[in-house]
């Protein structure tokens, strides 16, 4: 029996066009998405936007364009980028299409017959941009605790839906439920701030403007957009009239929004599907924001980022690889062009790139271009083989828990392994000894690891596995097979030839930054010297050193080193091992569980022989050292920033 999975995203507001933070929800579905349909899941995504509502009345207002023609071209442009982004959703709804309003008016109309909804007055606080009704209680001076912008007073005859009556229910249900409400920090925050001061009746229809679906028995009232809004994940699996979809797919098993959004998602949502007596979403998750120095993107503040741009200078597979791997999940992350170029510079074209176009190289170079027969596997081999397995594993666990960026990064530290192999079997070594079974065996090993790689791409990018695919001289295509098949040792068929082409990810050169750094290279020890510090740096400057949290699993000393030590970390989805001169301030057994601080993104180097993947940081004066550890525990893969 299949399993079933229906993911969802918010559905934008086509108020303008949509920037890199709307991409980042979107692509993480998509992956999560693809991800169940590599493992075989009956698989369901959705997206669409939210089109009625006030701000998009005044938006088209201001454009000089009917509603409609507004959101017709803006919904256009939402559509190609998500092409662009070769983004696999299955349905594309818009709240302004007949299926969903007809839906959304026998819907209104059951909770209004069954007494959930009831006519009276409202008189009240509303913020526009964010299409919420707030409490004097809950304004900050005058302000949206949300976006911080100034809420409208209003007062108009209104129909209210009965929060109240199922507040008790809800609040059973997320206390049974521990899932549902995701990350955990989000549910507390919900029922701390929102459900326990008491949830009071929402109001659920406008009269002061005319861009809604309207009340079917009283037309003078448009829908609340939030209730027409997060209807959409029923109507567009043909909720009430058409159950095909509807009895398939729902309930959800993740929706997947903002932070801000959850509140919308896990109280509002919730209270329609009790009412109308449906099973609720298995699990709501709370992504955080990714943010430009320090602050949401808005076209207000007029800082955002387009997608299509970077897409058009990067190509698809950068953006996607940036954009599920940069960000811990649940995390807001800091957006930097620097950032970006840097993740293309290292692990797509360092790590993975040349691991690809290295292999290529040797397999034409010493064996003619075929991939041999392999021989006896060796301890090295064997080990190789089952990183492989356990990037399997780590790959599912975390795409289970939607946590995509430490499944992206659980490839990665394949990839590295790789690389290493290639570096420990030194198969030029091999061909000058003229240990020809040997040769052959490591070479099948690479090229064998590689496709593994390209399948466990699968679901985050787009163009890559097939591009590597190709060149690997493979027939078919990586995503043929279901992800445990296609990922079983040995499948690789021996004297394929392959087909070297270019680097699949060229370095990004960028001469004006290095300029720069070069110059405060040349400034540095002048400063250094009179007040021993260093030259003044950008925040993107700094922004490039990824600093994490990193738990020590175990250590040791190095032999015939007496300086250093070798410590194993859990960083986020990895282990890793580095080598740190600290063993004169500490022994092995201190360090044993504690949680540090390393730099991630450091180049790895050998230290006396032993490979350094990261540096611990430390603080030290005179004879003292101290390693730097959080003051209370946040988890290891935690950025410190
Ligand atoms: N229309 C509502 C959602 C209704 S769902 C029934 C809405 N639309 S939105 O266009 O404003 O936002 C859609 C999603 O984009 C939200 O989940 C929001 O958090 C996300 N993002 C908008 N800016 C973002 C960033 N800068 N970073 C990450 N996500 C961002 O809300």
């Amino acid at each position: 029996m299949k399993n079933k999975f229906y993911i969802t995203t918010p559905i934008y507001y086509p108020s303008d066009n949509l920037h890199i933070g709307h991409a980042y929800t979107t692509v993480i579905a998509d992956a999560l998405a693809r991800y169940h349909r590599q493992i075989g899941d009956d698989t369901y995504f959705l997206t669409g936007t939210d089109e009625h509502g006030q701000k998009i009345q005044r938006r088209a207002e201001a454009a000089g364009k009917t509603p409609q023609q507004f959101v017709d071209e803006i919904v256009s442009g939402i559509r190609d980028l998500w092409d662009l982004l070769q983004i696999s959703n299955d349905d594309f709804i818009r709240t302004t299409e007949s299926r969903h309003e007809e839906r959304v008016q026998r819907i209104f109309q059951r909770l209004y017959d069954q007494g959930d909804i009831y006519k009276s007055e409202y008189e009240g606080l509303y913020c526009t941009p964010c299409e919420t009704f707030w409490l004097e209680r809950q304004v900050v001076d005058g302000k949206c605790p949300d976006c911080g912008r100034e809420v409208e007073k209003v007062k108009e005859e209104s129909y209210f839906f009965k929060l109240s009556k199922y507040a008790d229910r809800l609040l059973a249900h997320i206390e049974a439920h521990p899932e549902f409400i995701q990350p955990v920090s989000r549910k507390n925050e919900m029922i701390n701030n929102f459900i326990k001061p008491g949830l009071e009746d929402l109001c659920v229809s406008r009269t002061t403007f005319s861009w809604g679906i309207k009340v079917p028995f009283d037309p003078k009232h448009v829908v609340y957009v939030w209730l027409d809004a997060l209807t959409n994940y029923i109507t567009a699996l043909g909720y009430p009239d058409e159950p095909d979809l509807f009895n398939r797919y729902w309930p959800a098993d993740a929706h997947l929004v903002g932070k801000e959004i959850v509140r919308f998602h896990t109280i509002i949502w919730p209270i329609i599907l009790m009412a109308l007596d449906l099973p609720l979403p298995k699990q709501v998750y709370g992504h955080g924001w990714l943010v430009l120095d320090g602050g949401k993107m808005s076209k207000s503040k007029g800082n955002v980022v387009d997608p299509v741009v970077l897409v058009d200078k990067y190509g698809v597979d950068a953006i996607r690889y940036y954009l599920l791997r940069e960000v811990p999940f649940g995390a807001d992350g800091t957006y930097s062009e620097d950032a970006l170029i840097l993740r293309i510079n290292t692990d797509l074209a360092n790590d993975l790139g040349n691991l690809l176009h290295r292999s290529l190289s040797m397999i034409e170079k010493f064996a003619g271009g075929i991939v041999p027969t392999p021989h006896n596997y060796e301890e090295l081999d064997e080990a190789l083989i089952q990183e492989a397995k356990t990037a399997l594993a780590k790959v599912m666990g975390h795409m289970e828990k939607l946590e995509t960026s430490d499944a992206v990064s659980a490839i990665f530290s394949l990839v590295g392994k790789a690389n290493k192999y290639i570096d420990e079997a030194a198969p030029w070594a091999l061909n000058k000894q003229g240990k020809k079974e040997r040769l052959a065996t490591v070479l099948y090993t690479m090229a064998e690891v590689i496709r593994i790689t390209s399948v466990l791409l699968v679901p985050f990018l787009v163009e890559t596995p097939e591009r590597i695919w190709q060149q690997l001289g493979l027939s078919g295509k990586p995503t043929d097979q279901l992800l445990t098949e296609a990922t079983q040792w040995g499948q690789f068929p021996a004297g394929t030839k392959v087909r070297k082409g270019a680097p699949i990810f060229p370095r990004i050169e960028v001469e004006k930054e290095e300029k720069t750094e070069k110059k405060t290279d040349q400034a540095a020890p002048a400063r250094a010297e009179k007040d021993e510090t260093k030259a003044e740096i950008t925040i993107d400057e700094f922004a490039k050193i990824d600093l994490r949290v990193a738990q020590v699993l175990a250590a040791e000393k190095v032999e015939g080193a007496d300086k250093l030590l070798r410590l194993t970390v859990k960083l986020g989805g990895e282990e890793r091992q580095i080598v740190a001169g600290i063993a004169k301030y500490y022994s092995p057994a201190e360090l044993i569980g504690k949680e540090i601080v390393v730099v991630a993104n450091l180049k790895p180097v050998k230290l006396r022989g032993v490979l350094s993947q990261g540096m611990l940081l430390a603080a030290s004066q005179g004879d003292k050292l101290a390693v730097l550890t959080p003051d209370r525990s946040v988890g290891d893969g935690a950025q410190v920033r």
